[in-house]
């Protein structure tokens, strides 16, 4: 067997198992991170983004994901959370492809053959100073030959560094690639349109704690625990799983919600004290949700539902309760410190960070600076402060997950 045959089959067996590996990843943007750092891999491409087709208005694509190693070197970087649209015609190099289901390969953005429809926007460029120059874009088309979205793949480089065309066999590793990449996309997103209709059903029942609500306290989350997690010295493959979990569980923080009461939910003012009472059960009946907590992920939904609003000082809520399924439940003695799981001292930080932030039935939104002003205060007290610490240090990040995700107005339709 020749030298070339077996480096071949080398690159199949690690495509293969990479591929294998895309399937355990539960959360949709964990995945579209791994994906877009597999393919970029594969072709050592220097940049690359992923475009997804939206979910409600199927002529549009949203600008999901994107890396980049010459601008963006930090391990959390706040493009991620770049939130634009595209729409899905032949204009744009994505949308092309998105459009017709046909990849696009072209040696220099710059100088597009004039025979074909799209041109290239030179807008981002301009913005940062990049200069991209090779691309290849491939539709990520499930086995239905449904497009889910486009993968693009920017500036392969040579051993030198020197930006170089994309090969015929970059073609075809990152099309087998994608084929396989957009089944288990296609699977993130169900799950995560799953547990936002969990979301909906309590959002029905209290119309502020919305759906952006969510999606903003888990993408908080998230990021915190990755930068508590660097700095603790955790290895990058736990800190992948539990950051993957993490999210999606953080979503469904409040689920409990949906067992209290309309008149004590949508309150417009203050609670009383028995009201506040009862409201406090809410954790208790959230973490009952995941009673037969098998999965991990079932386990960590529990743990945040129930103690994320428990405080580092021992003085929150529910406190240590001996079997949360007694028919007569008690609040117990607060637990403090390292008695409260990790996941939901991160969770208590973002829920609370975002009721600040944001306008609630019963407060305004407060300032930026007197919210930053009360998580410092709060440093040791409400908090943990290794968490306060994380927070700060990607403060950048988290703005800019709260400019994503905005509530959409309560009068817009699904
Ligand atoms: P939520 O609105 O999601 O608020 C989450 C947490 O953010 C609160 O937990 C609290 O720790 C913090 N927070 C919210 N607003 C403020 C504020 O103005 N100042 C300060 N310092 N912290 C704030 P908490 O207090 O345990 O409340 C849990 C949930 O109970 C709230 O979730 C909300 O749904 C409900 N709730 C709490 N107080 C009131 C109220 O006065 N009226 C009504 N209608 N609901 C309330
Ligand atoms: C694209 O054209 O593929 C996306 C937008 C751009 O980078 O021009
Ligand atoms: C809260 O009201 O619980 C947030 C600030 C504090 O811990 O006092
Ligand atoms: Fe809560
Ligand atoms: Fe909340």
């Amino acid at each position: 067997m020749d030298k070339e045959f077996d480096s071949n089959v080398n690159a199949l067996n690690s495509l293969l198992t990479i591929i294998e590996q895309l399937g355990h990843i539960k959360d949709l943007d964990a995945l579209l991170d791994r994906v877009l750092l597999e393919a970029r891999q594969l072709t050592n491409a220097d940049a690359g983004s992923i475009f997804l087709v939206d979910s409600m208005h199927n002529n549009l694509l949203n600008f999901s994901y994107i890396h980049n190693d010459t601008l963006f070197t930090s391990p959390v970087n706040k493009y991620i959370y770049s939130s634009q649209t595209l729409p899905i015609n032949n204009k744009s190099i994505a949308g092309y492809v998105a459009l017709t289901g046909k990849p696009v390969v072209l040696n220099d953005v710059y100088d597009i053959p004039a025979d074909k429809p799209f041109g290239f926007n030179r807008a981002f460029d301009i913005k940062s100073g990049y200069r991209t120059k090779s691309v290849m874009a491939v539709p990520l088309k499930t086995s239905r030959d449904k497009i889910v979205g486009v993968l693009e793949i920017i500036n392969a480089l040579s051993a030198g560094k020197e930006v170089v065309s994309f090969t015929e066999t970059d073609e075809l590793v990152v099309n087998y690639f994608a084929n396989n990449a957009a089944v288990a996309i296609e699977r993130a997103m169900m799950t995560r349109e799953t547990i936002l209709r969990m979301v909906k059903m309590c959002e029905l029942r209290d119309p502020k704690e919305t759906g952006a609500h969510v999606n903003r306290v888990a993408a908080y989350s998230a990021e915190i625990y990755q930068k508590w997690a660097l700095n603790k010295g955790i290895g990058s493959d736990e800190i992948k799983k539990t950051k993957d979990l993490l999210r999606i569980a953080a979503m469904l923080h409040d689920l409990g919600k949906v067992g209290i009461s309309d008149v004590i939910l949508k309150k417009p003012g203050k609670l009383d004290d028995q009201e506040f009472a009862i409201m406090k059960f809410h954790c208790i009946l959230g973490a009952r949700f995941f009673e037969n907590s098998t999965s991990d992920l079932d386990v960590i939904s529990a743990e945040i539902a129930l103690n994320h609003h428990e405080r580092w000082d021992g003085q929150g809520y529910p406190g240590k309760i001996d079997n949360i399924y007694d028919n007569e439940v008690h609040l117990g003695v607060g637990k403090k410190e390292g008695e409260i799981p990790f996941s939901a001292r991160i969770v208590a930080l973002a829920d609370v960070y975002d009721a600040l932030i944001s306008r609630r039935a019963y407060k305004d939104a407060f300032p930026e600076e007197k919210t930053l002003e009360i998580i410092k205060q709060e440093s040791a007290k409400h908090f943990d402060p290794e968490v306060v610490e994380a927070f700060l240090a990607i403060y950048e990040v988290i703005v800019a997950i709260h400019a994503k995700y905005q509530d959409e107005p309560s009068s817009s339709p699904g």
